[in-house]
């Protein structure tokens, strides 16, 4: 019988999908490095991997997501989740050729993504379906001083002051609907994200287990 149901590439059954969402500069890569060290997640950060595509030599994206990523606009989902998705084939291959045992799930943090409703939809639809999203809340003031600071060294197109402003309206109009949509569903883990890495950190920890996420040592 046809049938248009779409089913997810992957089995949230075999895997786990956490989305980390926060506006830019609320420290969602920083606090990605502690959660890969004490819960075992593989980190994917879709902003990387944009950035990786930009400059692979090749590619037919590369001067299209440059000019995204300049503006602070959303790439076209369909690019990202191509990304996300081939990139948790191949840590998936890997662990399999490395003889990770079969009863232990791989645990994806999703970083930065989704950050628009039908990145979300299409996402669950068709790659797996989250667990749950861990929401990084941080004030403008705060994320626009760290991300000026990061900008000093980063290198990247949109630590400036121009590209700042939009990707927080951006962030407000476009993502912060995603984390309500999560909200509405009670999967979201809400996190204050100012104050120390480590301060951060405990909150996080703290969300965590109340949430019954255990570190991978346990
Ligand atoms: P995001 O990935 O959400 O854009 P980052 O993790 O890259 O944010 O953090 C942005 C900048 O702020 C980085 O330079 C980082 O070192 C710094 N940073 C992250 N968390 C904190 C914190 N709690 N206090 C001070 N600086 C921080
Ligand atoms: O998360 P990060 O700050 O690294 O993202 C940088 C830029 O990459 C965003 O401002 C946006 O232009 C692009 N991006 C996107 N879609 C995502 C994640 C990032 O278009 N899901
Ligand atoms: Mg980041």
């Amino acid at each position: 019988m046809a049938s248009d149901q779409k089913t997810p590439r992957f089995s949230p059954a075999e895997t786990t999908v956490v989305f980390l969402l926060g506006g830019p500069g609320s420290g969602k890569g920083t606090q990605s490095s502690n959660l890969v060290r004490d819960y075992g997640f593989v980190h994917l950060s879709a902003g990387d991997l944009l950035r990786a595509e930009q400059i692979r030599p090749g590619s037919q994206y590369g001067e299209l997501i440059k000019s995204y990523i300049r503006d602070g606009q959303i790439v076209p989902m369909e690019i990202t989740v191509a990304l996300l998705s081939n990139a948790m084939a191949d840590t998936l291959a890997e662990q399999a050729a490395s003889g990770k045992a079969k009863n232990e799930k791989a645990r994806f943090l999703i970083d930065g993504f989704p950050r628009k409703l039908d990145q979300a939809v299409f996402f669950e639809e068709t790659v797996c379906p989250s667990e749950f999203t861990l929401f990084l809340d941080c004030s403008e003031e705060v994320m626009e001083k760290r991300l000026l600071k990061r900008g000093e060294t980063s290198g990247r197109d949109d630590d400036n002051a121009e590209s700042i402003r939009k990707r927080f309206r951006v962030f407000v109009e476009t993502s912060m609907p995603v984390v309500d949509e999560f909200e509405k569903q009670d999967k979201v883990i809400k996190v204050q994200a100012t104050g120390t890495v480590e301060e951060v950190y405990e909150r996080i920890q703290d969300g965590f287990e109340k949430r019954g996420v255990r570190p991978s040592s346990f």
